[in-house]
């Protein structure tokens, strides 16, 4: 008994001796490698070490999650190439990476696309991005532009704090530092507001060439099932070990496409939902992919009628050698999902559900004297905090459930205060519900309209501000208007409404959509488009949890 636990302890030893060695062999194949590199890389490239540059250490505690062989990643690198080199995506912000020989611009066109992309679906940014480099095509013409400009340009791709740190870090790099974009992943990060560790590293590989891995959304994604990293993809512990993946894997000739190529694999075939796996360039690499192809010969071994082995429904997972205790691994608790297949990977702590808000905001009209033309009054939001600098109806958030009448009170009130003796509560009515889902906030929007016959002066401004914080705008001018696009949802409400109530009075039938809304008038139930609505809440369902649905 004793023998054999010891020599089975021996061979254990002589199996670690032989991964050890193998490990510190690629280390040092990767170091001569990196040290070619560094002779032979773009000569306008600075060779100065940068931050978290390629950590050479893989970790001892076990090979199942990371890159063992020097083989195996050069054949990972060559194969995602040569397919990305076949399928990638033709998109603007490439082709200026490729074309610019000015590696400013380069840099600061490479920038702009990757603060877009934050978030924001790759189709929905080309024409943003086309746009804003049609407008700004460098970063000397961006620091000249308002913030105003930047919002309006922005309008409709959301989380305008991206837009708005993106200018502050054209005006400092212009400012400060002659327009000299950072040459590294680490000092683009330390300078430039809203560049966190992901857009420093990818501005530099795609830009610069700097030998740097990326991970974003997709990458975890790619990476997780490669490596069948089961824990928690949020926690610090994977987090490191996917930077220490990415860094390891990245291709030293060229960084920037194969950082973009683990985002496209991500974003086209390793996609979250339906992944093509038999499409995927790197399949025989995935460990995920292998667990499936174990399990499917289980079931196929059970369904034959094998009774010999020890058959259970889910994948060999053995290989990890950790026995249950790797940091890693799929929880015990949250075992392997049959049927799931590679999308057991990545696992996500449950999402925090998003705050619950009720916001009151007021469509306020007027009629210009000389033409009739119909203006509309906004109210510009504070220049820090959601939203920052963007224009608005006048808007209250309640903080408790109030009822129509208290409503009206507090707009009457908010009006009164931005436009002087000018409001009658009288014209108030509320003409329907607007839901707008921010990325943490479901918000509510009960939308009323208030009428002038004038409104031409008399108004208010804001203490802390220079400029005045309202303006009245047509409807061209209204969507041409730095305004959210949960305001562009109140307005068209408001078109409806307003378009209902024409009809009402001329006595023809209402316009009907698929969804009912609060207002009433004239004793019958209004109808919100189906455009405008992604669903309606009842006054009664204040401040209740909803079930989200986004628009
Ligand atoms: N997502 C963010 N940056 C990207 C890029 N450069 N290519 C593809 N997808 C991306």
């Amino acid at each position: 008994m004793l023998q054999r636990w010891s020599s089975s302890t021996n061979r254990k030893q002589i199996l670690m001796d032989i991964i050890m060695n193998k490990m510190k062999a690629s280390v040092k194949s990767r170091k001569i490698s990196l040290k070619r590199k560094e002779n032979t890389i773009m000569s306008s490239q600075k060779k100065k070490p940068c931050f978290n540059q390629i950590k050479e250490e893989l970790p001892k505690e076990n090979i199942y999650h990371t890159f063992k062989d020097p083989g195996e990643i050069y054949s990972f690198r060559a194969s995602l190439l040569s397919w990305y080199d076949k399928n990638k995506r033709e998109l603007p912000w490439r082709r200026m990476a490729m074309s610019e020989s000015n590696l400013n611009k380069r840099a600061y066109a490479v920038w702009v696309s990757e603060i877009m992309l934050q978030q924001t679906q790759v189709a929905t940014v080309i024409d943003y991005y086309n746009k804003w480099m049609l407008r700004w095509s460098n970063l000397q013409d961006l620091a000249k532009a308002t913030l105003e400009e930047v919002n309006q340009m922005w309008s409709g791709l959301g989380y305008y704090s991206r837009g708005k740190r993106l200018h502050e870090g054209a005006q400092k790099i212009s400012s400060e530092f002659k327009g000299e974009m950072p040459r590294s992943a680490e000092e683009l990060q330390k300078l430039l507001p809203g560049v966190g560790r992901y857009t420093a590293a990818a501005i530099a590989s795609i830009a610069f060439g700097e030998v740097i891995g990326v991970v974003d959304g997709n990458v975890i994604r790619v990476l997780c099932r490669t490596k069948a990293i089961g824990a928690d993809c949020t926690s610090p512990t994977v987090t490191e070990a996917l930077w220490m993946l990415a860094n390891t894997l990245v291709d030293l000739v060229r960084p920037g496409d194969f950082n973009q190529a683990m985002m496209e694999l991500g974003a086209t075939v390793c996609t979250p939902k339906a992944p093509l796996c038999t499409e995927c360039p790197v399949q025989t690499h995935c460990r995920a992919y292998q667990q499936v192809i174990n399990e499917r010969e289980m079931v196929s071994k059970r369904l034959l009628g094998n009774t010999t082995s020890q058959i259970s429904s889910t994948p060999d997972i053995e290989e990890c050698g950790d026995g249950g205790n790797c940091p890693l691994c799929l929880p015990e608790k949250e075992p392997w999902v049959s049927g799931l297949g590679v999308m057991n990977f990545p696992r996500k702590p449950t999402k925090k559900p998003p705050r619950i808000e009720h916001t009151l905001t007021c469509v306020v009209t007027r009629r210009r004297d000389n033409d009739d033309t119909e203006e509309y009054f906004l109210v510009q939001r504070p220049n820090s905090g959601l939203l920052a600098g963007m224009w608005e109806f006048p808007s209250v958030l309640l903080e408790t459930e109030v009822k129509e009448k208290k409503q009206k009170c507090i707009i009457f009130d908010r009006l009164t205060e931005l436009m002087g003796n000018l409001v009658t509560d009288t014209h108030l009515q509320n003409i329907g519900e607007v839901i707008h889902i921010f990325s943490h906030i479901h918000q509510t929007y009960l939308v009323y309209s208030n009428s002038f016959s004038d409104a031409s002066g008399d108004t208010v401004m804001q203490e802390d501000r220079e400029q005045p914080c309202f303006r009245w705008v047509s409807e061209a001018e209204f969507y041409q208007s730095a305004v959210p696009t949960s305001m562009k949802k109140v307005f068209r409400l408001f078109k409806h409404s307003s378009v209902n109530e024409k009809q009402l009075a001329k006595g023809d039938k209402l316009q009907c959509g698929s969804e009912k809304h609060e207002g009433k008038q004239k004793g019958r139930k209004r109808r919100a488009p189906k455009e405008v609505q992604g669903r309606q809440l009842s006054i009664n369902s204040f401040f209740q949890p909803a079930a989200i649905k986004p628009l």
